[in-house]
């Protein structure tokens, strides 16, 4: 028999080892917990510099409070917080960290300099750690606020460097961080740079809708419904789309991934005919004793005392949010749709660029006005008129792909359409149709469309299905007809903003159709513009 082991106990710097290894997988995972804590020190903004994905060094400036000189070296130890110092406070704890673990489990596991400024003191000091004990205080230059700079993640790991992905990827994951936080945070000025390219960049804003857009782009924003619920403590809020997507959900202001939560939208969206959950944004605030965040060593799921609640409320503010928004969507009212979504109308189009999507000037289009009869001017030498039907047309058939292989979007509820001559003619039509993403059955006196083509989602087919039909009787391409009548049908009246998109779409792609544009002479433009 072999002799039983012995028992001793760990070296501090390996049991901050094997702590780090629940705290920090990854560079996100570092930026996390940094960003987190340039929150807690009241930050207004936050600098992000990042090289090789994270791995060779990440820098995080705010301008918070700063940590006293002779607190720099315990900051980066273990169990040393500023944050909680009672069981109580740790049960009602308001702030992103509390467990006092975060840089030191990093500190073990990098090379970390912590570089910092008071208010109202006249210099900075800065320590620095290399994988475990920190140095001696030195004095340093530094604005008021801290800098982290953590260099040569797992440098001595080489186990743990093994499970870093490419460059690429690890710079995706620190950018979804990022831009978690900026959906949490929309009065923060946000910006991330990579090898010294300007990333991303959030200035802060009061308008949370407007800093979703500049997060999740003008898509996300244009078909978002707006949910709002408030009861007993839980305010929920936020906006959903009626299709899979990007879901983010914040409890007090914390992004976490919780099963419970997800179980929930995973019921409103099968509720309304969905696959799975619909893509959202959702931040529900309730009392801090009502929910538990010292259960994940990432903080990164939560436990909710009254979780039957939550989980019922959420399933109905969703449920309600895009119920609601369907008959709108299918019912033909887009005015319906703009008053009930007042915080999403279209910008105009010279607003300018938002952080990681093209600018308006990339696209090559400034669109000077819009005329509600399908006509744009567009700004250039010479100006051009811009034929929205043609542009919509050449977008749409662009896109709309072959026949068989169309992706189509199945409606919430039904369209019902009562133009007699529809239900006639359809049967005859129909499963050319089918092929196209066109799905509709004949009941009678009325046609019942249960599916239409992605591409076309956004127009208006209670108005072009009988003109598609009329093209369809007279010998026109299925295809050629279904493009036609739906760009003579969008759903709601051309805006600055969405003719510039369309530009920029068609430019991006196979460029602007000839017969779309034209140039325009001087007493033209002048004519058109006193019309205006
Ligand atoms: N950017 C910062 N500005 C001001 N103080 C900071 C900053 N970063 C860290 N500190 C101080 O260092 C302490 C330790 O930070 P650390 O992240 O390790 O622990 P924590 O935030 O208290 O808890 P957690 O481990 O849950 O993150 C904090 O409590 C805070 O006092
Ligand atoms: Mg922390």
């Amino acid at each position: 028999m072999s002799e039983s082991p012995r028992i001793r106990p760990l070296s501090e710097a390996l049991a901050n080892q094997i702590a780090a290894g629940e705290v920090v997988e990854r560079p996100a995972s570092v930026a996390k917990e940094l960003l987190e804590n340039a929150l807690d020190a009241g930050a207004r903004r936050v600098d992000i510099a990042c090289e090789e994905g994270g791995v060779r060094s990440i820098r995080i400036t705010d301008d918070g409070v700063g940590v006293h000189p002779e607190d720099l070296a315990l900051a980066l130890q273990r169990h040393a917080t500023s944050k909680v110092a009672t069981l109580a406070e740790l049960e009602t704890v308001a702030s992103l960290g509390f467990r006092g673990e975060a840089l030191a489990s990093i500190a073990s596991v990098a090379r970390v300099r912590l570089i910092s400024r008071r208010a109202g003191a006249e210099e900075a000091w800065s320590v620095a750690a290399e994988g475990g004990e920190p140095g001696a205080p030195e004095p340093a230059g530094h604005p008021v606020g801290t800098t982290v700079e953590v260099r040569d993640l797992f440098f001595n790991t080489p186990g743990r460097r093994k499970f870093l992905r490419a460059e690429r990827t690890e710079l995706a994951h620190l950018e979804t961080v990022v831009r978690r936080l900026a959906m949490a945070r929309p009065d923060l000025t946000l910006s991330l740079r990579h090898n010294g390219r300007q990333r991303l960049h959030f200035p802060a804003t009061e308008d949370r809708a407007r800093r979703l857009r500049d997060v999740l782009g003008r898509d996300f924003g244009e078909a978002a419904h707006p949910v709002a619920l408030e009861a007993e403590g839980l305010a929920i809020h936020g906006w959903t789309r009626a299709e899979a997507g990007e879901l983010h959900t914040f409890v007090n202001g914390r992004a976490v991934r919780d099963r419970l939560l997800q179980t929930a939208l995973r019921r409103a969206g099968e509720d309304l005919g969905l696959e799975g959950a619909p893509a959202a944004v959702l931040h529900l605030s309730l009392p801090p004793d009502e929910v538990d965040c010292n259960v994940h060593p990432a903080k990164a799921e939560v436990r909710f005392r009254r979780g039957r609640d939550v989980h019922d409320a959420l399933v109905h503010a969703v449920g309600e949010a895009l119920s609601g928004a369907f008959v709108a969507d299918s019912g033909g009212s887009a005015a319906a749709v703009a008053e009930s979504v007042p915080e999403w109308r279209p910008e105009p189009a010279a607003s300018g660029a938002m952080a990681g999507t093209p600018s308006p000037e990339g696209g090559g289009a400034r669109v000077l006005a819009v005329w509600p009869e399908g006509y744009a001017l567009l700004a250039g030498e010479p100006p051009r008129i811009l034929d929205l039907h043609a542009a919509r047309t050449a977008l749409y058939r662009r896109r709309l792909g072959a026949p068989g292989k169309v992706a189509a979007r199945r409606l919430l509820v039904p369209l019902d359409l009562t133009d007699h001559r529809v239900p006639h003619l359809w049967p005859r039509q129909g499963d050319a149709l089918a092929t196209l993403g066109l799905v509709a059955m004949a009941e009678g006196e009325r046609l019942r469309v249960e599916r239409l083509p992605d591409v076309i989602a956004d127009t208006e087919p209670a108005g072009w299905i009988p003109e598609l039909l009329a093209r369809l009787e007279a010998g026109e391409d299925s295809g050629e007809a279904l493009v036609a009548a739906a760009a003579n049908h969008p759903a709601a009246p051309p805006t600055a903003q969405g003719v510039a998109e369309l530009v920029r779409v068609l430019e991006a792609g196979e460029g602007m159709p000839e017969d779309a544009t034209r140039a325009l002479e001087a007493a033209t433009l002048r004519g058109l513009m006193d019309r205006k």
